[in-house]
């Protein structure tokens, strides 16, 4: 029996790695047709190989989603290949620890650029794609598309010592609100997932800089300390992630807009 994403068109961003990795290999093993886009080459290509390689369908492709051509060249690549965009995960992120008072401009804007600024960029283009698609046909049902984001706990509450990145989380879920109410006209439809504390290479650099900056003492503390709030009594997984990818993906989730889930093991309660 076909699955609910079977032979869409799907990009994730920063899927050369952690929970975008992840959520392709997921997606991609229910039949959809993936983008693999990462910052890192090699990695999107070891991503897209590993899945190809289980039988599913994938290309790779280099973006920097801080980049406008870059990211609408990586829709360009990804119509040449699937025929046409339905959803895309504007997944990929960066974390700085630093304490609140000793955050530079440049680091706000090293965050925010990747974190916010490429959300939007990935969120303009695919939609501008999407409106295309509904115009000459191309597209599935009445047009339409999904945009997925990946926001954080960060986007519900602020954190020190990270406030530049839950500032920039905070923006993604203020994007998501906004491109829901200005685009459900089209049939398009805007969400967000917000992970807790997930087992990535990201968890290194935060933990790394909690170290790096006296906040804690040995490696891992900070890590299982805030995965130790998590009501279901451990940290995530980026598996844990798939399930709420896949239904925000599918038809399941037509009827859903503009909305933030939190899927965190029960860290934060709104
Ligand atoms: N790990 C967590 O605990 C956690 C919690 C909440 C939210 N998140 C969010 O989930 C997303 C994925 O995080 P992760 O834990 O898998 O991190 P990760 O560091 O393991 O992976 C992030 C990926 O994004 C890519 N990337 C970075 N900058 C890029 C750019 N400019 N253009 C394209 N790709 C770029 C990296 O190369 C990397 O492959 C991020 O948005 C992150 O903020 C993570």
């Amino acid at each position: 029996m076909p699955t609910k994403i079977q032979g869409k068109s799907i990009i994730v961003t920063g899927a050369g790695r952690g929970i975008g990795a992840e959520i392709a290999r997921g997606l991609a093993a229910d039949g959809a047709k993936l983008t693999v886009a990462d910052l890192s080459e090699e990695n999107a290509h070891a991503v897209a190989g590993s899945i190809r390689e289980a039988g599913g369908t994938a290309v790779a492709v280099a973006v920097d989603v801080r980049d406008r051509s870059s990211v609408r060249a990586m829709i360009g690549e990804t119509v040449r290949a699937h025929g046409r965009l339905d959803v895309i995960f504007n997944n990929a992120g960066v974390a700085q620890t630093k304490p609140f008072l000793d955050i530079t401009e440049e680091d706000w804007r090293f965050v925010n650029d990747v974190n916010a600024l490429g959300v939007l960029i990935g969120m303009q283009e695919a939609i501008r794609q999407m409106q295309a698609q509904a115009r000459d046909g191309t597209g599935t049902g009445k047009g339409g598309g999904k945009i997925v984001n990946t926001a954080s706990i960060a986007g519900k509450q602020g954190y020190e010592p990270l406030a530049h990145y839950s500032a920039s989380k905070f923006a993604v879920v203020a994007l998501t609100q906004a491109a829901a109410r200005a685009f459900g006209k089209d049939g398009i439809t805007a969400n967000a997932i917000c992970p807790g504390v997930v087992a990535t290479d990201m968890w290194k650099v935060i933990d790394g800089g909690f170290r790096e900056h006296g906040l804690t003492s040995r490696d891992n503390e900070a890590f299982e300390t805030f995965a130790g709030i998590a009501v279901l009594g451990r940290p995530s997984a980026p598996q844990d992630l798939v399930g709420v990818a896949r239904f925000l993906a599918s038809s399941d989730s037509d009827f859903m807009t503009g909305q933030s889930l939190l899927v965190d093991g029960g860290m934060v309660f709104v």
